[in-house]
């Protein structure tokens, strides 16, 4: 056995899910055993979901990157920890052993303290998916900063936003990042965003594209140099700041169905666990296999199962920084045949925008090393998935469909690689210390199978988030208050007759566009920021290759002569005011919405009239003009 908590047969399921269902404490404390504490715990588990407050391991310390990184220096000091594939291909690749992780961290540790960075403080991370990214992030939680990781696809002002709300004094980024053909100036955007941000009082910027910068005197540095001085210093080691097991590790930015995104919180001793057990068991790693996670850190399945999760099992993680369509749609298939990757783990969407290139990018790459596949971020369509397991797995590699969320810091529903069976389409049955259920509209359990309804989980699991960062209130209304004692996911599901869970999607107002969430709120808020529009309505619809497309219904006030223009320019502003992620793929000018007598929009509607059901839109009497709605369905994209 490889990992003394790894399940290694269906019956070794049944038994640990049972145990930590009836003995939480008893389960999770015995998979505390095989990490490194500095202070071992008085209570393994204490909460209640109405306040809501989640405790695991109270009064324990430790420092998690003790556990990702020194206590395997006594074995894998040599053995890669990190492997990075640069964007272009011909570019040099780079291997960070464990020793080598150890000595990269603890420099960028004493780079912090250098510049001012005390425990407890916010430090935002913005930049492209290079070692020095995961390095920050575990230099970070060695000096116990709060790192709030910020992808790079967000603009200026949504940095704001977040740098404002967690008061961030410290920003580390780049001079920019190489994504495909494109060279993102990161550091300018930086720039724009500080404009809101007085407060910042540090900039570190490594130099990686050579991009141009402008670097102000006394607040901007470079990583590079400040490196320079540690080295001349002659400090090696760092020891590891000591951590309460409740202490905050990061903060999270996620978007939900109101205003602004929220700052997800996960702490230090409870998210290490969670993340270590299911990396091991959902993938039933194997030590030396190579795992590579395609999500970009930015986003938590890149904190969990890239970072936190491989390392503190002791795993090399594979890290990649460009797109999968650079330079050509076979990329990912090189990187696999190269480093023959044991497990490949990426989203619906990426799989189907490489089916669309057909089979010969795949022609002539060597993909035997594959073990395992994975998928994550969206519901995974049956095609997408046969043609994962007949064209990439060649029929040989069980598929993990692992649904989770970041508030949930890893996998809550997942097969275990080849010891829980698959079935296309469903993320299958829940990880240890996880209780499911799912709950009608007035919240009453729903208790047979063959069913769908909402799905909430009955207790906590080791990685539950713990607020929303300084609106505690906000965390309680948005995930416990919903439904009595319950956290609520916000997805609804279906259980087959075998207790099976399949993910139907989202049933409140938050899109997942390219396994990205967005919320509907937030793309209206831009929207209406343009000077033109006096309302706008966005809503999902079914998208081949991006799962759901954001179709944007506009009132729009301004000389219409030029309507292509006028797009234009509202996407502009979504670019501005979010990011390109959040770019609507239609807009639709209307000249009204449809809405109830009391002034609310019927999102019921132009849901399906953007999915194109226009002969089965239901009752519209209720509205307050019903003529509106023929209009609209006249002008559908
Ligand atoms: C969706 C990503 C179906 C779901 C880890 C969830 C999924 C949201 C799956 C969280 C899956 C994630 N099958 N749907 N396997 N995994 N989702 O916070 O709607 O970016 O609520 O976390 O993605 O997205 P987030």
């Amino acid at each position: 056995m490889s990992y003394p908590y790894q399940i290694r047969s269906m019956d070794d399921y049944t038994t640990a899910w049972k145990k930590s269902v009836e003995d939480p404490a008893g389960f999770w404390s015995d998979v505390a055993q095989h990490f490194t504490w500095k202070k071992p715990w008085n209570r393994v588990l204490d909460w209640n979901f109405r306040d809501p407050s989640v405790k695991w391991f109270d009064g324990a310390q430790l420092n998690i990157t003790e556990n990702c990184i020194d206590r395997h220096l006594a074995d894998k000091a040599h053995q890669p920890a990190i492997i990075w594939e640069p964007n272009d291909p011909n570019a040099q690749q780079r291997i960070l052993t464990y020793a080598q992780l150890h000595e990269e961290v603890c420099r960028f540790g004493r780079v912090l303290l250098n510049n001012g960075v005390k425990k407890g403080d916010r430090v935002c991370i913005y930049m492209g998916m290079i070692p020095e990214l995961a390095i920050a992030v575990l230099a970070c939680a060695r000096i116990g900063a709060i790192h709030s990781v910020i992808f790079g696809g967000f603009s200026a002002q949504s940095i704001a936003d977040r740098l404002l709300d967690a008061n961030a004094e410290f920003i580390v980024t780049c001079d920019g990042a190489f994504r495909g053909p494109k060279d993102i100036p990161l550091k300018s955007v930086i720039d724009d965003a500080v404009i809101r941000c007085p407060f910042v009082k540090r900039v570190i910027v490594y130099m990686h594209t050579k991009t141009p910068v402008s670097m102000i005197k006394g607040r901007d540095v470079w990583w590079q140099d400040e490196i320079e001085i540690v080295k001349q210093s002659n400090q090696h080691d760092l020891p590891a700041e000591t951590m309460e097991a409740e202490d905050p590790l990061f903060i999270l930015y996620t978007s939900g169905s109101t205003g602004k995104p929220k700052g997800v919180v996960h702490s230090c001793a409870g998210y290490m666990l969670y993340t270590a057990y299911t990396f091991v068991n959902v993938f039933q790693y194997q030590p030396q296999e190579i795992h590579f996670c395609t999500a970009d850190i930015g986003w938590i399945t890149g904190h969990s199962y890239i970072v936190y999760g491989p390392l503190s099992a002791g795993a090399t993680s594979l890290m990649f920084e460009g797109i999968p369509t650079f330079p050509d749609a076979g990329r990912f298939w090189d990187i696999i045949d190269k480093y023959k990757v044991n497990i490949l783990y990426t989203a619906p969407t990426a799989i189907r925008s490489l089916m669309a290139f057909g089979l010969g990018p795949i022609h002539g790459k060597d993909l035997g090393s594959l073990r395992v596949l994975g998928t994550v971020g969206e519901p995974i369509n049956e095609e997408a998935w046969h043609w994962y397991d007949e064209h990439i797995g060649k029929k040989k590699c069980p598929i993990v469909d692992t649904w989770w969320q970041t508030e949930t810091g890893g996998v809550l529903i997942s097969n275990l690689a080849g010891i829980t069976p698959a079935k296309p389409s469903f993320a299958t049955l829940p990880l240890p210390g996880v209780q499911p259920m799912l709950v009608d509209e007035k919240g009453n359990e729903i208790t047979e199978n063959n069913v769908t309804g909402n799905l909430c989980i009955k207790a906590p699991w080791p990685s539950t988030l713990r607020t929303t960062y300084g609106d505690h209130e906000r965390c309680r209304v948005n995930y416990f208050a919903t439904y009595d004692n319950l956290y609520f996911t916000g997805d609804g599901a279906y259980r087959d007759e075998n207790g099976f869970y399949r993910i139907t999607g989202r049933v409140d107002d938050v899109l997942n566009v390219s396994g990205h969430r967005i919320g509907t709120a937030e793309v209206e808020n831009a929207i209406n920021m343009h000077s033109g529009v006096v309302e706008s309505a966005v809503v999902g619809f079914p998208h081949d290759i991006k799962g759901q497309g954001i179709y944007a219904f506009v009132i729009f006030s301004g000389n219409q002569s030029d309507q292509e223009l006028i797009k234009k320019d509202i996407t502009a502003t979504v670019n501005r005011v979010i990011g390109p992620i959040a770019k609507p793929d239609k807009i639709q000018l209307v000249s009204g919405l449809p809405k109830t007598r009391s002034g609310k929009i019927m999102r019921r509607i132009l849901r399906k009239i953007a999915e194109g059901e226009l002969e089965n839109i239901g009752d519209t009497t209720t509205l307050l003009d019903p003529g509106v709605v023929e209009e609209i369905k006249k002008g559908r994209l």
